[in-house]
């Protein structure tokens, strides 16, 4: 069987919509942009993927609790957290095409392709200095290539790359800058010290590379990247991105409302009174998984980065001087929390956030990422950020909204001395009975995306296996797999259904399961293999003689004989329960 048309990502994207995974939203009225359904098949997907966080991260803890919270909240909330003044993203208009664009997108896109320009150059350098033994004289080389460009010319194209992503920095005024320039220098660098590793530092005839770089110059930053249309963008704009809404019948100043963007303030507003109902103390967790809502001037991405979007997050308390061990711990503990659900190293990583992207009040964050199919090869995405937050949030909820001033966090006030937004005025400090001390605890926060996390493993399941009839299949950790089994009769006839049916109906009870009778065998364990089904059991013309079945697993292919009467047992040995 040829292997499946178009890239990894469409095909996914395919299978998707096909096996009933997940739908654009409102889709026969032309879709909306940002919103997307789960069918059958994706909301048991995405159930088990919420479930196993809330088994794993609440059930199995002595040191964490649960909360649901409202997605409406009283309107101070977001101004004490600072999201009213900071939830932004800088947006920029092409006035001719009217494409809208965030910004910093902007400059990543022109520093993508300073980094590919240079990356290119430098290959090109490479593969020039392949083709000279390094024992040929320079000067017959320089002959050859009727070449006259100075040593430093490698440097210089470094520096010419940094110079034009500054520009479109500094011109789109975008706090993403040092992060898009880290990255691009950082694979001129490696590739200039691969280079190295390879030669002498001196004997490189350093103008072969050099003359084959291109002008990094010759790019106009305002050019519309969809429509090319010069100086067509206009100054970046700030855009809040939390939805506006009203509470009650009158719709004026005094009614506006927000939808959440984030779980996690539910959590610390309700801290007091899970200390006060509760036994439980410090160190602990409380955790919610909800709905929140982001007004993403550029949803895309599938599910990647969506305007109603799932999030799973934990506020973990702890006293000021445990706080990085927490810190730590947490970071560690989320990684083989995917680990564990299949995703492969490989394609996963830990990410420890620079110093200059840290958020004022954070003392450490970091980003679990996956290498998602849709991202140029060696990207990766966020699929969770671990994030040390100090006392920022339960302080802000109790004087006002803090701004960061000479690494100190204090309270933001107007020309008139007075806060900009004032906090709850409540006490949300923590009396720490073993060490008889009170103190505003600090806050340690995994928060994690459930429908990025459930893209992750979606990427992660499809596999293309050309030797099967059908070669699509999806390689769900059994944990995760929407339906657990399938029961077959090999024909609708010969007395086989009477016996399917029952096993079926015996398996339902305990797990999610299918029966199906139609089509010819072949297709029906294609079918289910496109579902992530990891095991099909077949009645077939021996079960009458001996009272045995086989059970085909997913991924090998691979079927064995069982007695009829332990399918369930089967499911319990290999499901873990
Ligand atoms: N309370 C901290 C917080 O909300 P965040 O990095 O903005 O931090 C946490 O979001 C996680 O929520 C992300 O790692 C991602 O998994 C998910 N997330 C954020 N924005 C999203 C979007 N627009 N669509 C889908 N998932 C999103």
């Amino acid at each position: 069987m040829a292997k499946p048309a178009g890239s990894v990502m469409e095909r996914i994207v395919a299978l998707c919509k096909r096996r009933g995974f997940i739908f654009q939203d409102s889709e026969i009225y032309g879709g909306i942009n940002g919103f997307w359904d789960y069918g059958p098949l994706g909301v048991e997907l995405k159930r088990n993927v919420r479930e196993a966080w809330w088994q794993n991260m609440v059930r199995a803890r002595e040191d964490m609790v649960g909360l649901e919270t409202t997605i409406i909240m009283h309107p101070q909330v977001w101004k004490a957290s600072g999201h009213f003044d900071m939830f932004h993203d800088m947006m920029v208009d092409c006035r001719e095409c009217k494409s809208r664009f965030r910004a910093d997108q902007i400059v990543c896109m022109h520093v993508c392709q300073a980094t590919d320009e240079t990356n290119q150059a430098l290959t090109h350098g490479l593969d020039a200095l392949e083709q000279f033994p390094l024992g040929k004289p320079l000067i017959q080389l320089e002959t050859l290539l009727d070449l006259s460009v100075e040593a430093s010319s490698l440097g210089e194209a470094v520096e010419r790359a940094e110079e034009r992503i500054g520009a479109a920095a500094k011109l789109h005024n975008v706090s993403e800058l040092k992060k898009c320039r880290i990255a691009a220098l950082e694979s001129a660098r490696e590739t200039k010290k691969a280079i190295f590793a390879v030669y002498d530092k001196n004997e490189i005839p350093h103008f072969a590379i050099a003359v084959l770089l291109p002008d990094c110059e010759a790019e106009n930053p305002r050019a519309c990247p969809r429509c090319g249309a010069q100086n067509s963008l206009t100054e970046p704009r700030e855009f809040n991105l939390m939805f506006k809404t009203y509470v009650g019948a009158v719709m004026d100043e005094d009614a506006v409302a927000y939808l959440r963007p984030e779980t996690a303030q539910g959590i610390f507003l309700n801290f007091k009174n899970v200390v006060d109902s509760t036994r439980i103390k410090i160190p602990f967790g409380i955790a919610q998984i909800g709905k929140s809502f982001r007004n993403e001037i550029t949803p895309r991405n599938f599910t990647f980065r969506s305007r109603e979007f799932e999030q799973m997050e934990i506020e973990f308390f702890c006293h000021p001087s445990e706080s990085n061990k927490w810190y730590e711990y947490w970071r560690d503990e989320r990684m083989r929390w995917y680990q564990n659900l299949g995703l492969a190293s490989s394609r996963l990583r830990l990410r420890e956030h620079e110093k200059e992207e840290l958020s004022h009040y954070s003392c450490g964050t970091s980003d679990i990422e996956y290498a998602f199919p849709f991202l140029a090869e060696g990207d990766f995405g966020e699929l969770e950020g671990v994030a040390h937050r100090g006392d920022f949030d339960l302080r802000s909820h109790m004087e006002g909204k803090l701004v960061a001033r000479d690494g100190q966090l204090v309270l933001d006030v107007g020309p008139d001395g007075k806060p900009r937004w004032k906090g709850s005025g409540k006490d949300l400090t923590y009396f720490d009975p073993d060490r008889k001390e009170r103190y505003i605890p600090h806050v340690i926060e995994p928060s994690a995306g459930t429908d990025r996390a459930t893209l992750a493993f979606i990427c992660e399941a499809y596999t293309v296996d050309e030797s099967r009839p059908s070669p699509e299949l999806m390689k769900f950790h059994p944990r995760l797999a929407p339906i657990k089994a399938a029961v077959f009769p090999l024909v609708n006839k010969d007395g086989m259904p009477e016996i399917a049916e029952p096993i079926y109906q015996e398996i339902r009870k305990r797990w999610p399961a299918q029966y199906d009778a139609k089509a010819s065998i072949g297709k029906r364990y294609a079918r289910m293999d496109e579902g992530g089904t990891p095991y099909c059991f077949t009645i077939d013309g021996q079960t009458k003689q001996d009272a045995t079945v086989t059970v085909r697993d997913r991924d090998t292919g691979q079927q064995q004989r069982i007695d009829k009467s332990r399918c369930v047992e089967y499911l319990n040995d290999q499901l873990g329960t």
